[in-house]
């Protein structure tokens, strides 16, 4: 009945003509004067190709993903254990995330936080996910470097969508017990490791939700920490 309910809403938020009425009022709140940010992915490493050679390398053993959708990505991972969280379609476990997590004893090796893409389920996701994490392991998430305000608005309001993970990733930049970083890949790959923050990010904010999309457009490279794939490479290959 929860998942008939949540799909239902789900369906009406992301109609057509809802996303339409958002889309103006978007326009309204910022849209209309916001900036760009010119990147491209059609030339850098998929989210399977990055995941399936990290697991590779470190001889990973569980894979935890949070939102499976239609198991394009989860249907596809090789690792021996595998939990795929969705409330609604795919993967192998019929819960949201936060009701998952509220039961979960289990320690993973690498976890991938692609569930609902608003800042405060977000930043949910990866306070648990940390918990969550082996010693040796790593948290990686989809969607951090949306292209223009319209990709990262809230509500919805267009159907190629990051939503506003970004904010999240930018509360762990500041974090000092986390290092973090962002695969300039597939809508932005973020990175936490438990460990001290080795570039944290000197920027004050009371309140992460309210952050201005034109000031993180205007410093999104320093901002994230973004690395490219060779790099993520050797950061994955020194992690012990
Ligand atoms: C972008 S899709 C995931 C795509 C998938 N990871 C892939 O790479 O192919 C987001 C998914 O998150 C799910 N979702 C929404 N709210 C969620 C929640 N609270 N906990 C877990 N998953 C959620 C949606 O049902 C949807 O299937």
């Amino acid at each position: 009945m929860k998942n008939l309910i949540a799909k239902k809403i789900n369906r009406l938020l992301t109609s057509k003509n809802s996303m339409k009425i958002f889309h103006f009022f978007h326009y309204l709140l910022g849209g209309f004067n916001s900036k760009k940010i010119e990147v491209s992915f059609e030339d850098k490493k998929s989210r399977l190709e990055i995941i399936q050679n990290i697991i590779n390398r470190k001889k990973y053993q569980s894979y935890l993903e949070i939102g499976t959708f239609k198991d394009e990505l989860f249907g596809s991972v090789n690792c021996n254990y595998k939990i795929g969280v969705d409330p609604v379609s795919g993967g192998n476990v019929r819960k949201t995330s936060d009701d998952f997590f509220s039961t979960n004893n289990e320690k993973f090796d690498l976890i991938f936080i692609d569930g609902l893409h608003h800042y405060e389920q977000v930043k949910k996701d990866i306070i648990n996910s940390i918990n969550a994490l082996n010693e040796k392991g790593i948290i990686l998430m989809h969607d951090c470097l949306p292209r223009d305000y319209y990709y990262q608005a809230v509500p919805r309001s267009q159907y190629d969508w990051n939503g506003d993970t970004w904010k999240a990733f930018l509360e762990f930049r500041v974090d000092e017990n986390v290092d973090s970083y962002c695969c300039y890949a597939d809508q932005g790959i973020g990175i936490i490791i438990k460990r001290k923050n080795r570039n944290k990010l000197n920027i004050v904010s009371k309140n992460f939700k309210k952050f201005n999309f034109n000031t993180f457009a205007s410093n999104y490279r320093e901002y994230l920490n973004l690395i490219n794939y060779d790099e993520l490479i050797q950061i994955i290959d020194k992690h012990e």
